[in-house]
Parts: C-alpha cells; sequence; structure tokens
C-alpha cells in the first residue's frame, strides 16, 4: 500500500507510526500520505507525458469530490494540477486552496443560479453542460453579468463501465450527458447565444471502472461525432474525456495506465483538440485510511464481532455499494489469526465493514485500519447517530498535522433550533 507500510512492526503513514497519531489525535480518524498523492499524480502525469507529444499532455483537473479538504487540494494543486467542481461549496474550497480559475471545469446535473454566477465570477475554464435547459439557464446568467460562458456539451455516449450501478454514468438511461442528436441541437442552440461559446464535448462513463476496454469504447465514438460537428460548421477545441479510474481495494489488478494513455494518444489527441481529464479517485484513493480503535471482542454462538469506532457514517462506502475495503492491524500483525465480522457502533446491521475477515487476534484498544480509504471516505461521512465527523490528519514525510479537525459536540448541534411555539 503506497504511504502505508510496517516498521518495527507497527504500521506506519509514511516515517510515522499509525499508533502515534491514534495517541495524538484520536480515533476513529482519517489518515492521508501527501508523499502517496504526490506519487499517485505523478503516476498519471508521467504515463501521459510517455505516450503523449510534449506539447499535447492534457490538463489533469483533479475531480475533488473524492475528497475535499483544502489541503489535499494544496498538495495537489502545487503538483500543478486542475480542479473539476459540481457545486458552489467546491469552487469555494478550490479557489481556497489556490487553483487558478483557468483550470476549473465545472459538471454537474443540477448546476444551480449561484453556482453559475459564481463560477462566471472567478473566471473558470468551462461548464460541462448536461442539458440544455442547462445552456438556456447559463446564457441567461452570463447575459445579465455581461460575460461569456465557455462550454462544452457531455455527451452521453452509451457505454456500460463503472464498477457498481450506482456509480455508472454513461449508459442511456443514466441522468447524465446529452445523447449524440441532442448534442447536435446544443451547438445549434449556442450559435445563436450571445454569451455562450460552445467549444466542445466531454464525457465521463464512470468510477473505479475495470473493465478498461469501456474506456477505448468510449473513446472511439469520438472521432465520428467530432467529424460530424465540424463538418457542420462547429469548432470543436477540446474534449474532456472524464475520470474513472479504478484503484486496489483488494487483489484487482491495477488499471494498465500506459494503455489507457496510448488510447488517448491515438484515438483523442489526433482530434487536434485541447486535451482535459478529471480523474479523483485515483489520485486519493489508495493514499488514505480510516484509523479505529477496538471497542469490544464480541463473542456470539457462532460469529467473534471485531466492534470498531469507526462506523458506516464515517466511510459508507462498505454498506451503499457493498464495497471491499482492506483491513489492517496496526501492530501485533504476526499473531495468530481470527475470523472476525467488523462492525461499528451504529444500530443497523448494515454498519458492516467487512463479514468473515480473517484478521491477527485483536483485544480491546488495539488499533485496525480500513483501507484504501482516501476517495469518497471523509467527504460522504455524516453525523448519524449524532456522531462526530472524524478528524482528519496528513502525514508528510516525518511530519504531520490535523487538516481538519474533530467535529464538537457544539458545531454539530449549534444549529438545531427550539421554535418558540414548543418552547
Ligand atoms: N468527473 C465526473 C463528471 C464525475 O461524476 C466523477 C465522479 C469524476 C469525474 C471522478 O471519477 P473518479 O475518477 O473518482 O472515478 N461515491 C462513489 C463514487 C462516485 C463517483 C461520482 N463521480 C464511490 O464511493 O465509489
Amino acid at each position: 500500500m503506497i504511504g502505508f507500510n510496517e516498521k518495527d512492526g507497527i504500521l506506519h503513514a509514511d516515517g510515522v507510526p499509525l499508533s502515534a497519531i491514534a495517541k495524538d489525535y484520536g480515533t476513529p480518524a482519517y489518515v492521508y500520505s501527501a508523499g502517496a498523492i504526490r506519487a499517485q499524480y505523478t503516476a498519471l502525469s508521467g504515463a501521459m507525458k510517455a505516450a503523449l507529444p510534449e506539447n499535447r499532455q492534457p490538463m489533469l483537473c483533479y475531480a475533488c469530490k473524492a475528497n475535499s479538504n483544502i489541503a489535499v487540494l494544496r498538495v495537489l494543486q502545487q503538483m500543478g494540477s486542475g480542479l473539476e467542481i459540481v457545486s458552489e461549496g467546491e469552487l469555494h474550497r478550490g479557489l481556497k486552496a489556490g487553483f487558478d480559475p483557468e483550470k476549473i471545469v465545472s459538471t454537474g446535473v443540477g448546476k444551480q443560479a449561484r453556482e453559475i454566477r459564481e463560477c462566471l465570477k472567478a473566471g473558470i475554464h468551462q461548464f460541462n453542460v448536461e442539458s440544455l435547459p442547462e445552456l438556456e439557464h447559463i446564457q441567461q446568467i452570463a447575459a445579465q453579468m455581461g460575460k461569456v460562458a465557455k462550454v462544452v456539451f457531455r455527451l452521453n455516449p452509451n457505454v456500460t463501465g463503472g464498477g457498481h450501478h450506482k456509480i455508472s454514468t454513461g449508459r442511456d438511461r443514466d441522468k447524465f450527458g446529452i445523447s449524440r442528436e441532442r448534442v447536435i441541437e446544443g451547438f445549434e442552440m449556442a450559435r445563436d447565444m450571445s454569451h455562450v461559446e460552445a467549444l466542445g464535448l466531454s464525457m465521463h462513463i464512470g468510477s473505479q471502472i475495470f473493465t478498461v476496454e469501456s474506456f477505448k469504447e468510449a473513446f472511439e465514438k469520438l472521432p465520428d461525432i467530432v467529424g460530424e460537428l465540424r463538418e457542420l460548421g462547429f469548432a470543436i477545441e477540446r474534449l474532456d474525456i472524464g475520470g474513472g479510474f479504478p484503484i486496489i481495494y483488494d487483489d484487482e489488478k491495477l488499471l494498465d495506465l500506459s494503455a489507457y494513455a496510448r488510447w488517448v494518444n491515438d484515438i483523442v489527441e489526433p482530434l487536434g483538440t485541447e486535451i482535459i481529464m478529471e480523474p479523483g479517485r485515483y489520485m486519493v484513493g489508495n493514499a488514505g485510511v480510516l484509523l479505529s480503535e477496538v471497542l469490544y471482542v464480541k463473542e456470539t454462538k457462532d460469529r467473534s464481532f471485531l466492534v470498531i469506532d469507526a462506523a458506516m457514517n464515517d466511510l459508507i462506502r462498505p454498506t451503499l455499494y457493498d464495497a471491499y475495503h482492506g483491513i489492517e492491524a496496526v501492530s501485533g500483525r504476526d499473531t495468530v489469526m481470527t475470523t472476525y465480522d467488523v462492525v461499528g457502533p451504529i444500530c443497523e446491521t448494515g454498519d458492516t465493514f467487512s463479514v468473515g475477515r480473517t484478521l491477527p487476534t485483536m483485544k480491546t484498544g488495539d488499533l485496525a485500519v480500513i483501507k484504501s480509504a482516501g476517495a469518497y471516505g471523509f467527504c460522504m461521512a455524516s453525523n448519524y447517530n449524532t456522531r462526530p465527523l472524524p478528524p482528519e490528519i496528513l502525514v508528510d514525510g516525518d511530519k504531520h498535522a490535523v487538516i481538519r479537525e474533530r467535529q464538537s459536540y457544539e458545531d454539530l448541534m449549534g444549529g438545531d433550533i427550539i421554535p418558540d411555539f414548543i418552547k
């Protein structure tokens, strides 16, 4: 696991023992390795550098829905990354982290007026438009502001590619993107609009895509439609090919980045456009763990439950998507093994991280990590059962710091109001 390795029998994040992190910051806590994030960015940009000519490198726009902590964003901004955002909140985070607005792309099927306005004010690179009513809305707001909105249309390529059906986005039945016919209609509409400039296409077929040929299948739809649009007189200057690269959760074989980069070079590059990519999970997923302490070992007639202090409110992926996450003991790793069901304290049977997982035998107070939790972990956490959001810790070599404090009960409950009529 990049960034997380055993030294002297103890699992470390970079150079820091996770036992020390637990002591300093308590559990449960998300722990990220800055080095691992940088390594992921370098692996992806390096694969593109190796496959595409130097003057045709894609703009990597990190999809910050995967992990939007501002310190994490800063690490990627320093690497030269751009940003993909899906809300006004993500725009504010990106600007706070220092991203150049010219490297920000805005996606999403339900862009709101405020969000469009703030994006125009900041001067973002483009809006990836998901419907024709959205195009009209952007035109209307841009006209009010006296700005010209640069847009591309998100093409729905009708390709099945995502891991779980809940995160597949490129099929006809999905709410995302615009069909080929409608895209042409969009370009025609935009031609007559005063404050919109249509510059190209985008696509994103899903997330944790393991059938790597799905990428190729989707890319192969581009030359034809780009050709048709150009014949109709539309300038196609930008192609945004989305995200979706998988990471390792179990013992999957990692997506062959060089094959992916070759497809970009062979199929997309010859179209002569600017190329944009929107990787999220790949940048941060394997660079984070959820650190947790064993509360109890509960034996029943035929099961051993490891009740830990992290729960489904902290990391919802196992129960929401039946997602597999590796679990490891932080110390005592070479002792005899026991088969456990690893569960959290929440009053739902779904609050289960794994069933029948064989781990070193553990006891109350021992520490464990849930692995590959850097993406879609903290950012999907909730306060269910009135549990405070966990802290986030960033480790960089031997240095470590809290990059988001554990939520206090005051913060958690401070927004609740008892109205006068029931006082
Ligand atoms: N671009 C667009 C338009 C997207 O909708 C997404 C992810 C990405 C880029 C980044 O995809 P990635 O490279 O991370 O696969 N919560 C789910 C994943 C939802 C993905 C949503 N869209 C999970 O925990 O698996």
